[in-house]
C-alpha cells in the first residue's frame, strides 16, 4: 500500500475542514503501518467519517448551497459502501484491508477535489460578495 497526503490544491478555503481531510488520510495511512488487530482503527474511521461528512453537511445547510442535496446523496452512497465492506471484512468475505483502504483513498481524493470544490468556489463567491462595495444605483 502506498501512503497519501493531503495536498494544498484539495484546499476548500475552510481550515476547519481541511484539517478534518488532513486527519481521515491521516487515519487511512495508519492503516498501512499497523500491525495486529486493525478492528479499533476500522472503528475510528467510520466514526471519524461520519463526524466529518456532519460537519459538512450542516455547513452547506447553514450556508444554503444549493447542491446540499446531490452532496449528501454522495456522502450517503459512500457510507453505504464502506459499511458493507467492513462487514464483509470483518465476516472474512473476500474483502481485504487493502481494498477497504484503496477504495476510501480514492473516493476521499476525488471526492474533495470534484463535490467538496463545489461548495469551496460558492462560499469563496459568497465571500467575495459580501466584500462588494454596495452598488451605486
Ligand atoms: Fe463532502
Amino acid at each position: 500500500m502506498t501512503s497519501f497526503s493531503w495536498k494544498p490544491k484539495m484546499s476548500v478555503g475552510v481550515p476547519l475542514i481541511d484539517e478534518q481531510h488532513k486527519k481521515f488520510f491521516e487515519m487511512l495511512n495508519s492503516l498501512e503501518s499497523h500491525e495486529g488487530d486493525v478492528k479499533p482503527i476500522l472503528d475510528s474511521l467510520v466514526q471519524y467519517m461520519q463526524f466529518h461528512f456532519q460537519t459538512e453537511e450542516d455547513f452547506m445547510k447553514d450556508r444554503f448551497f444549493g447542491e446540499y442535496p446531490e452532496h449528501l446523496a454522495e456522502h450517503k452512497c459512500f457510507s453505504e459502501r464502506v459499511k458493507n465492506m467492513m462487514r464483509d471484512y470483518r465476516a472474512g468475505r473476500n474483502v481485504k484491508l487493502e481494498d477497504i483502504r484503496g477504495f476510501m483513498v480514492e473516493w476521499l481524493s476525488v471526492h474533495i477535489m470534484s463535490c467538496d470544490q463545489k461548495y469551496a468556489r460558492f462560499i469563496a463567491k459568497s465571500k467575495a460578495a459580501l466584500n462588494q462595495p454596495p452598488s451605486q444605483a
